[in-house]
C-alpha cells in the first residue's frame, strides 16, 4: 500500500532545528513524532510549543524507532557524517543540513549507504528553493538573460558564539549551491584566502574564486566580521546584470540591461563625455516561505520516491569545493587544481 504521511524525528533543535520543527509540525502529511537534543534545555522549549512530540537527549532513540521513517539532522555540521550513517543504516530517509559532511570522503560514504539502503539522501541546501534563486535560474533557461559571464556573492554578518567550523564552511555552503546550480557544473580550479583577526583559529574572512573550464569565474566572500548582514549576488551576463539583494525588502532581485557607452560618439555640443546605464526591471517573484519549499520537497520525494532537487549528489559537489577551498587556504592560496565533474560524479552517482 502506498504511504500518504512520513513519520519524522528532528535531531538538534538548537539555532536552525526549531525552524525545522515548526514547519515540518505544520506539514498535514507529517507526522513530527520525535526530537532529540543533547542540551535538555532545548526539548523543554520544543515541548513547550509542541507537548505531542516526543523529547531525549540520545539521538539513537530516534533512529532506532522503527515507526520513524524520516530523520531530519540540524547538528553541527562535524556530526552530519556520523549520525546520517547512522540513521541510513537503520532504514531512514534523511535530509540533513548543509553542509552535507566536512570532507568529501565523509559525503561520498553517505551518498554510497543512501544509494545501498535506497533511501532518500536531501541536504539543506535552502537557497535552491528560495524565490529570488528559482526565479533567476527560470530567467536563464529561458533565455532571457543570455549567458553567464561571472558571478560574485558577499554573504557575511556577526559570527556565531561556539562555531565548530571556520566562516567557510559556515557560510559559503549557501552560494557554492546556488553557483554551482546557475553555472550547470563545477570549477577546474578553486583558489582561496581566508584569516583569522580575533583569538579564534577558525577562518573568520575568506575569499574564494572558482574558475570554471569555458572561462567563466565565480568568486565568493563571506565572513563574520561585519556588523550588519549583508547577501548580495551579482550575476554578470550577456544581456545586462542580475542584482540578488536577498536583504532587499521589496526588489530582492534586479535585472540590469546593458549600459550605452557612447563617449566616442560625442560632438562637439557635449558637455560631458559619458555613458548611459541600461534600464532597470524586478521581475515578480513567487511568496512562499523557501524552508517550507526544501521540506515539501523532501517529503514529496520520499512518497513519490524520486530524488529531492537538494539530493546527496548536489551536497557533495558542494563539500568538493569546499574542502578544495579549505586546502588552498592552508597551502597560503596556492591553487588546487582538480577534475571535480569526474570525481563527483564517478564516485556520487548511486
Ligand atoms: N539553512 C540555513 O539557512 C541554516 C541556518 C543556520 C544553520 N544551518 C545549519 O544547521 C545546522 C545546525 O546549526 P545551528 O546554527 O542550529 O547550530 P546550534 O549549535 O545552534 O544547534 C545545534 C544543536 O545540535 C545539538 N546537538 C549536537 N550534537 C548532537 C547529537 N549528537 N544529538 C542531538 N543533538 C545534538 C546541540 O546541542 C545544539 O542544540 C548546521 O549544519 C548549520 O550549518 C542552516
Amino acid at each position: 500500500m502506498t504511504k500518504s504521511s512520513v513519520r519524522v524525528g528532528v535531531i538538534g533543535c538548537g539555532y536552525w532545528g526549531p525552524n525545522l520543527v515548526r514547519t515540518l509540525a505544520g506539514m498535514e502529511d507529517v507526522q513530527l513524532a520525535r526530537i532529540s537534543d543533547i542540551r535538555p534545555g532545548r526539548l523543554d522549549f520544543i515541548a513547550k510549543r509542541y507537548p505531542d512530540i516526543v523529547g531525549s537527549c540520545d539521538a539513537m532513540t530516534v533512529i532506532s524507532d522503527p515507526s520513524i521513517d524520516a530523520i531530519v539532522i540540524a547538528t553541527p555540521p562535524t556530526t552530519h557524517h556520523k549520525l546520517a550513517i547512522a540513521a541510513l543504516r537503520a532504514g531512514k530517509h534523511v535530509m540533513v543540513e548543509k553542509p552535507l559532511a566536512t570532507s568529501v570522503e565523509e559525503g561520498r560514504q553517505m551518498v554510497l549507504v543512501a544509494a545501498q539502503a535506497s533511501r532518500i539522501l536531501a541536504v539543506g541546501h535552502l537557497f535552491l528553493y528560495a524565490p529570488a534563486v528559482t526565479r533567476i535560474r527560470s530567467l536563464f533557461d529561458e533565455g532571457r538573460l543570455g549567458d553567464i559571464y561571472y558571478i560574485s556573492a558577499v554573504r557575511t554578518n556577526v559570527g556565531p558564539p561556539d562555531p565548530q567550523v571556520d566562516a567557510l564552511w559556515d557560510l559559503a555552503p549557501h552560494d557554492i549551491s546556488v553557483i554551482l546550480n546557475l553555472m550547470k557544473g563545477v570549477p577546474e580550479e578553486v583558489i582561496a584566502y581566508g584569516a583569522s583577526f580575533t583569538n579564534r583559529n577558525l577562518a573568520e574572512a575568506v575569499f574564494v574564486t572558482l574558475r570554471f573550464g569555458d572561462g567563466r569565474l565565480a568568486q565568493v566572500h563571506v565572513g563574520w566580521l561585519t556588523s550588519n548582514k549583508t547577501r548580495l549576488m551579482r550575476i554578470v551576463c550577456s544581456q545586462g546584470e542580475v542584482v540578488y539583494d536577498e536583504m532587499h525588502p521589496t526588489d530582492k532581485v534586479q535585472v540590469h540591461n546593458p549600459s550605452i557607452d557612447n563617449r566616442l560618439q560625442a560632438g562637439a555640443t557635449d558637455a560631458t563625455l559619458s555613458y548611459r546605464s541600461g534600464g532597470v526591471w524586478c521581475p515578480t517573484l513567487h511568496n512562499y516561505e523557501p524552508l517550507r519549499a526544501e521540506c515539501r520537497d523532501f517529503i514529496d520525494s520520499i512518497l513519490q520516491g524520486r530524488r529531492p532537487i537538494s539530493d546527496g549528489e548536489t551536497g557533495l559537489s558542494v563539500v568538493h569545493v569546499l574542502e578544495l577551498a579549505a586546502k588552498c587556504m592552508q597551502n597560503g592560496g596556492r591553487s588546487v587544481l582538480q577534475s571535480l565533474s569526474s570525481v563527483a560524479r564517478a564516485e556520487a552517482i548511486v
